[in-house]
């Protein structure tokens, strides 16, 4: 009798299957197995059905979220590849997080979502858990609290829309969406058509169809080795996005059964791999963060891979993959070209092929595998290793006096490449605000040479690290044809912009004692992108001076005074508060320092 026995037998309370998992809430563990099977089975499900694996499915579709939009479809599909090989599937939601429906920002939220993630993984008893997510923080949201549970984890990416079509031209979100806001502003197409526009950007359900942040973070989940390859790129609305999600059913139950958690499966090589494909597909610089935020996630990770070593890997990697925003194409044009299973086996010679992946292969056993047919189409969307788009280096980390902990550029989509090269003086904007009032002034003082700085828009600093990094032009310049200018600040960029900008200065300019927070206008800075040096030309007895004297304003507010910013900061209510006491810096991943390998323990 299959009740008595489990209720019996405290041996079979140790295997690790279905309901038996984590039954420490009501003392006596037989009690809490009998109270477990009276609520799920109120639900209908019978004891054969309850002694299977129980695979989790985490359901973040919302009706805020056209990124998500196939949720249920991939659902069922997931579940019916978990049936057929006889496991349990059982779906359940967390936060859902979309770019435009997550004020301030979605980076504000995506340490949420990874609490939210980890602890249902723990809190509930899968043995196995498919984690559904594709916009832009949901992956990496889920990858972290994935690592951080440490049950095996399957993500499940939801993939990328079609492309629309306006007047015969191909369009698609969202590097399209400011090329033709940009022209209705100067006039250059009318009400009607920018209508016209707005309606196809997005004509399907599915992450933006462009090498922007989503698309990045699917290419690195199918580097570590986290996906089937094909999972990368199939369409959101595609039949094969429907069998990969059947596919993710039939690999949880395996997964589950051999108990492969993420923190035994990803490594040093793993990682290796993942910046090996970023620099490949010229990938987005948000995806430096969120790289960062997930490895240290990993408790013999944290702390040896270092924001560099994305540097390093990509002194040694071309550009091959010819997207929008540094190419031509859309994501369905990568996926119809081979996608990641083209790709990998164009860098195979680069890549660390002995990194394990989810199905218990090497990633070289994999690609052994995976046919791989070469055909005229796949090389102009994705070149061979001797062709590239670019050489090396398509994203950059450079350091110096005001960037100690380092600062970022997408030196592939840096439109001026004097600018890579230049010393100039700098305009400085203390924050949005002060940006929004006078970057357009008739008045301000500034050339084509100037080298614009924005600070206030850090981790902490607005909060959230706004993707305000891509500083307009000055319309005084921009009327004479200036198109690119060196721009230096502490925030992102959209995956999908492009210029000579460097970003993510870490320590951001909202800390105390940030080097950065102290340059001022008219200062000369030195910015060298082959040696990888930013540097403030004064002496250092004046930057301390000026980090002394700033610091002391910011932390110790006079009588009848408005409390600084900061000092505010340490008394916020909410969710806000935690963020903004606890979030790390840009170079370490913007995650919640308590929430890091190297952070308090259990
Ligand atoms: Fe979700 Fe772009 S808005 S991927
Ligand atoms: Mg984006």
């Amino acid at each position: 009798d299959p009740v008595k026995k489990d209720y019996d037998l405290s041996q079979s309370l140790d295997t690790s299957f279905g309901l038996r998992q984590g039954l420490t809430s009501y003392g006596d563990q037989h009690f809490s197995l009998f109270l477990r099977k009276v609520f799920i089975k109120a639900l209908g499900y019978s004891e054969d059905a309850l002694s299977r694996p129980i695979i989790g499915i985490i359901n973040t579709g919302s009706g805020f979220n056209p990124c998500h939009g196939n949720a249920p479809q991939l659902i069922e599909a997931a579940k019916r590849g978990i049936h057929l090989n006889g496991g349990i599937a059982i779906d359940f939601p967390t936060i859902s997080v979309h770019e435009s429906f997550s004020h301030p920002t979605s980076m504000f939220l995506r340490n949420l979502m990874s609490m939210d993630t980890e602890e249902m993984i723990k809190a509930q008893p899968v043995d196995a858990c498919i984690m559904i997510g594709g916009c832009d923080k949901t992956v990496p949201a889920q990858i972290m609290g994935g690592i951080s549970a440490n049950k095996p984890v399957l993500p499940l990416i939801t993939g990328p829309m079609m492309p629309g079509s306006q007047r015969g031209k191909r369009i698609g979100a969202c590097t399209d969406c400011r090329n033709n806001w940009a022209s209705y502003r100067a006039g250059n197409i009318d009400m009607e058509e920018i209508m016209e526009v707005n309606e196809e950007l997005a004509p399907t359900i599915g992450t933006c169809g462009v090498m922007g942040t989503a698309s990045t973070m699917a290419c690195i989940t199918a580097a570590l080795g986290l996906i089937p390859l094909q999972g990368a790129t199939a369409p959101a609305v595609s039949a094969a996005r429907m069998r990969i999600a059947e596919q993710t059913g039939a690999n949880a139950v395996a997964a589950a059964k051999a108990q492969r958690t993420p923190q035994a499966l990803l490594s040093a090589e793993s990682f290796y791999n993942a910046a090996i494909v970023l620099q490949a597909i010229g990938g987005s610089t948000n995806a430096m963060v969120h790289l960062m935020a997930i490895v240290n996630r990993h408790p013999l990770l944290s702390g040896n891979f270092k924001l560099e070593n994305l540097d390093i890997i990509g002194r040694t990697t071309p550009l091959l993959v010819d997207l929008k925003p540094s190419g031509d194409n859309y994501m369905t044009d990568f996926h119809n070209a081979g996608g990641m299973t083209c790709l990998l086996n164009r860098l195979r010679p680069l890549l660390y092929l002995n990194a394990k992946t989810l199905s218990g292969e090497t990633l070289g056993e994999v690609l052994d595998r995976t046919p791989f047919r070469d055909f005229e189409y796949a090389r102009t969307i994705i070149r061979p290793i001797t062709d590239p788009l670019y050489p090396c280096s398509s994203l950059a980390v450079v350091r110096g006096n005001i960037a100690p902990n380092g600062a970022v550029m997408k030196a592939s989509a840096s439109k001026d490449k004097r600018l890579r090269h230049h010393r100039a003086k700098a305009v400085v904007f203390e924050n949005s605000h002060d940006l929004a009032l006078r970057i357009d002034d008739p008045n301000l003082e500034v050339t084509a040479d100037s080298i614009l700085v924005l600070k206030g828009i850090g981790p902490i600093g607005n909060p959230g690290m706004p993707e305000a990094g891509m500083i307009p032009i000055p319309r005084k310049l921009a009327m004479q044809g200036v198109t690119d200018m060196l721009r230096i600040s502490d925030g992102r960029m959209s995956g999908t912009a492009g210029g000579t900008i460097l970003l993510h200065v870490s320590p951001e300019s909202g800390i105390p004692d940030s080097p950065f927070g102290v340059v001022q206008t008219g200062d000369e800075i030195d910015f060298q992108l082959d040696s990888r040096k930013i540097e403030l030309l004064i002496s250092d007895e004046e930057l301390q001076r000026r980090i002394a004297e700033r610091k002391e304003k910011l932390m110790n507010s006079k009588d009848g005074e408005q409390p600084s910013l900061w000092v505010q900061r340490q008394t916020r209510r909410g969710y806000r508060g935690l963020y903004e006491r606890t979030v790390n810096q840009a170079h370490e991943g913007a995650d919640f320092d308590f929430l890091t390998a190297a952070g308090p323990a259990q």
